[in-house]
């Protein structure tokens, strides 16, 4: 489902006012713009509405706008002729998506107010241009806590003894993502769990056939390392995307975190996935130990030459019981910066605010990353019995979901036609640059 900035209504064109269309006059943050209303017959001037597509299609109060705009407002407006030459040519250059490595590190590393406002708000220009505001919310399920791996970082690794393991019958997995589509107006769903292999292919199959037989959605996995025949298999099955990190791009801090496992097998692995015509979700965190910011640089253009369509990068947190739960967390200023270099590289691309940057920062981490160039949220649908469980980090945060639920735009076919365009543009011919 979607969200979008709220216009008043300041003229509407004479015409009987029981007409099913009406011509009218709205004005939001860029200007005034003639749209049409549908079925909205009570709607006068002064009224707000949240449009799109040149469609007003709701009609909010007042009080209700405010708390839209307070939320997806951009950052104040930032004068670009104040900023030293270097910073000045390196944001200039960044209109070709085009940054090196050395431009991305002075991105990185600037600590200057003005520069990195002027980042972020290059970012959220970025942002509006290409994808209008148009936020989408999304959803994920967490259906299984039991993971056979050993990151150093996560709270759910396989020798954590303190936490509570659930696992969601495949049943329970296809009710919650119905729920959440018929009842609650979601479009897209991210299906997560641990590294589950509890689970067979058969069990994963099933419940992508189930869900997508009984509602329209797209689905996203996030299960970690399966075979590509798995993968395959729930592709012919009707999921849309994979949800899969690279966590770190240097070689060395990976297979120091990740007992058992290879950097070049998951970078292996998702070009495969790529191949078959997944829609690529990935990323990294922010904050491990011994990353540097030229780690970061090179996080960043990994997500860049892999081609991804939807950016996940956020802090790490620590975790209780883990070998790293005495490390300190991961910048989120930091988070936001990549989060505006990410938008400047890849203009159309999805980046939603992650839990992580809410977790530390709150309701204003939402607000920062929407304004960095982020575009999107992920709410929990994870069934409440179980959320509280799937313990990746402590004290995620879940805030003003409801509220933010019933504002979202067009629970029904308009919003699953909006996303399936906005799928269908990021599938069109690749950059030559993509592996
Ligand atoms: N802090 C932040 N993110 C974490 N993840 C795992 N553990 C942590 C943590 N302690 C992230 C990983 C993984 C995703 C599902 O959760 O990046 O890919």
């Amino acid at each position: 489902m979607c969200l979008t900035i709220p216009a008043k209504v300041i003229s509407m064109k004479e015409g009987p006012i029981d007409a099913p269309v009406r011509e009218i006059v709205v004005e939001d943050s860029r200007g005034e713009r003639s749209i049409r209303a549908i079925s909205l017959p009570e709607l006068k001037v002064g009224d707000w509405v949240l449009y799109t597509l040149d469609l007003a299609v709701r009609q909010v109060s007042q009080e209700e706008a405010q708390e839209i705009i307070d939320l997806l407002e951009p950052r104040k407006f930032v004068d670009l002729s104040s900023l030293s030459p270097s910073f000045s040519s390196v944001l200039a250059k960044s209109f070709s998506h085009d940054l090196d490595r050395s431009d991305i590190i002075q991105l990185l590393s600037t600590e200057d107010e003005i520069e990195m406002e002027a980042l972020f708000s290059e970012a959220n220009t970025l942002r509006q241009a290409n994808l209008r505001d148009f936020f989408c919310i999304h959803g994920i399920i967490e259906f299984s806590s039991n993971c056979v791996r050993s990151c150093y970082y996560c709270g759910l690794r396989k020798p954590s003894k303190d936490v509570t393991r659930y696992r969601m019958m495949p049943e329970e997995v296809v009710e919650a993502a119905v729920d959440a589509v018929d009842g609650r107006g979601y479009k897209l769903i991210v299906l997560q769990s641990g590294d589950d292999f509890d689970y067979s292919d058969d069990d994963l199959v099933e419940i992508v056939t189930e869900i997508k037989s009984r509602c329209k959605v797209f689905i996203f996995i996030s299960v970690g390392e399966r075979s590509a025949e798995c993968y395959g298999r729930m592709k012919a099955a009707g999921a849309s995307g994979v949800l899969l990190r690279f966590e770190t791009s240097n070689p060395s801090i990976y297979e120091a975190l990740h007992p058992g496992q290879s950097l070049e097998d998951r970078l292996e692995l998702l070009p495969v996935l790529k191949g078959m015509g997944y829609y690529i979700a990935s990323g990294f965190l922010i904050g491990l130990p011994e990353q540097t910011v030229e780690d970061i640089a090179d996080d960043i253009l990994l997500m860049k030459a892999l081609g991804i369509k939807m950016v996940t990068v956020g802090p790490f947190i620590p975790s209780e019981g883990t070998p790293l739960s005495a490390h300190p967390a991961g910048s989120a200023l930091m988070t936001l910066k990549v989060t505006a270099i990410a938008r400047l590289l890849m203009p159309k691309a999805k980046i939603p605010v992650t839990t992580a940057l809410e977790t530390i920062e709150s309701e204003e981490g939402r607000r920062l990353g929407l304004s960095s160039g982020a575009n999107s949220l992920m709410f929990n649908l994870t069934p409440e019995k179980y959320r509280a469980d799937y313990k990746i980090y402590p004290n995620k945060y879940h805030g003003k979901e409801e509220l933010w639920e019933k504002y979202g735009l067009f629970s029904e076919e308009l919003s699953y036609k909006m996303l399936e365009q906005k799928m269908f543009e990021a599938f069109e011919p690749e950059d030559p640059g993509e592996l």
